[in-house]
């Protein structure tokens, strides 16, 4: 076994802490008995240097800018299969059969619809109520519908979990948007793929035909497969922490759907389009970029930098060809393009940003995406919710499974008063 010296220079004690191998990626120092050896903790803020935890369901290599989810590259998984067959691959391990597909694929059918009951809840806000605000409400409310299975023990019981919330997500982001607009909710259409019965929940009316093409249901299904699943990242932590301590299932998707809606995580999509509209033309770039760089400004420029990619963010990539291939079917918004080609450009080459390893990240692309399937500015992190539930759930099943898991409890540097008598 190899081994990790830690030595105390003020004392000159010493110990040794076992180095556990990863597959790929960084080896691990594990330094569990750390205080017992030499009574000190570790200090990592942000946890930017520290594994929560062992898995093996998604890899990130921020310095080549690679991302496999179960060891395939994102890249092939949006162009070459679709989101539910990623959905049975991360939950499963393995691709899929045709006939597991098809039996994976028809069970999620089923569980589309909410209890009818749930449709009075969206009564109860506001129309112009933030969409992730009412969807966070709708999730939590499930738990109390499907109260049966808040004690999921077996595996089958949380792939049974794990398929309803999947199925229900986009029914719940889909009422969430028709009340936020005024309209009739609308049912799931039995008949229609997973993606292209969430743009026709979107969408429809009760009355007349609803256009829906190809390009329309492919983009989506690809941006849902790009959103799948990232390691550890901010809410993906948060839905294992809440789940370490014997939560329900729902309760941790919840606070996952939480803690994705900040601007710093998932709510950037939202603000990168508010970024490109603020900055207007071409010609306003270089004042904003200059913004972003002024240490005591604390503009960012949304959609840039990410605490692990230190090159392009591969799904960037799959994303901004996504982008010009639909430029002209989708007929997206070219002056925002331009804007942000424009960004890009700079940004790239500019020192401050080269130095600082800044490049854009998936949500700098998205956003022009969503606009040109129709989606308004607010619901653009609810469609980040639809495609994560797949990622949140493996990875609290994978948690569940660990015996060795403990409930989710740091430490801290205490730098507050001595004890004193009142
Ligand atoms: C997501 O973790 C995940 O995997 C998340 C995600 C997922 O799929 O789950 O990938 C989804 O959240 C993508 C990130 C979306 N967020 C944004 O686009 C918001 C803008 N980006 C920044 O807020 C920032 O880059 C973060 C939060 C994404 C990362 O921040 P870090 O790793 O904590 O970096 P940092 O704050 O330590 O910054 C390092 C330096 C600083 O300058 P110095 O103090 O060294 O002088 O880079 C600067 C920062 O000021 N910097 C930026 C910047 N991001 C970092 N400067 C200008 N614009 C930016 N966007």
């Amino acid at each position: 076994m190899s081994t990790f010296t830690f030595t105390d220079n003020r004392n000159g004690k010493s110990a040794e802490f076992p180095i556990l191998n990863s597959v790929l990626g960084a080896d691990v120092v594990d330094i569990t008995t750390l205080n017992k050896e030499l009574g000190v903790y570790t200090y990592d803020n942000g946890l930017s240097m520290t594994g929560s935890c062992q898995s093996d369901i998604t890899y990130i290599d921020g310095g080549k800018g690679e991302l496999l989810y179960r060891g395939y590259p994102i890249e092939q998984l949006a162009e070459k299969k679709k989101y539910l067959e990623v959905c049975y691959l991360l939950l499963n391990g393995e691709l899929p059969t045709a006939e597991q597909f098809v039996a994976f694929e028809g069970s999620m059918r089923e569980k589309r619809f909410p209890n009818e009951g749930l449709r009075n809840l969206f009564n109860a806000f506001p129309d112009d109520g933030h969409p992730m605000a009412v969807l966070s409400s709708a999730v939590s409310a499930l738990s109390a519908f499907h109260h049966q299975h808040l004690n999921v023990q077996s595996q089958e019981e949380y792939m049974d979990m794990a398929i309803r919330l999947i199925a229900k997500m986009p029914t719940l982001a889909a009422y969430t948007y028709r009340h936020h607009m005024g309209y009739p909710l609308i049912y799931p259409d039995m008949d229609r793929y997973f993606t292209e019965n969430f743009l026709y929940m979107m969408r429809a009316f009760p009355t007349g035909s609803t256009e829906i093409s190809d390009v329309e249901v492919r983009a989506m299904d690809a941006i849902f497969t790009l959103h799948a699943d990232h390691e550890q990242n901010a809410s993906t932590s948060t839905v294992r922490l809440v789940g370490s301590t014997g939560a329900h299932p729902y309760a941790a998707v919840v606070a996952g759907i939480n803690a994705l809606w900040g601007r710093a995580h998932g709510g950037a999509n939202e603000s990168v389009i508010a970024q490109l509209e603020m900055i207007g033309s071409v010609e306003n770039v270089d004042k904003f970029i200059k913004k972003a760089k002024d240490p005591n400004d604390d503009f960012r420029l949304m959609g840039f930098g990410h605490r692990v990619y230190k090159n392009f963010d591969p799904r960037a990539k799959v994303l901004r060809k996504l982008r010009d291939e639909l430029r002209d079917t989708l007929g997206i918004n070219s002056r925002l393009i331009e804007i942000a080609n424009k960004v890009e450009e700079i940004a790239l080459t500019d020192e401050y940003f080269v130095k600082r390893n800044l490049y854009p990240n998936i949500d700098f692309y998205s956003g022009t995406i969503f606009e040109a399937l129709g989606i308004k500015r607010n619901m653009f992190t609810p469609i980040f919710v639809i495609g994560r539930t797949v990622g949140w759930l493996t990875q609290l099943i994978e948690l569940k499974k660990d015996p060795s898991q403990k409930i989710f409890r740091p430490r801290q540097r205490y730098v507050g008063h001595t004890k004193r008598d009142i």
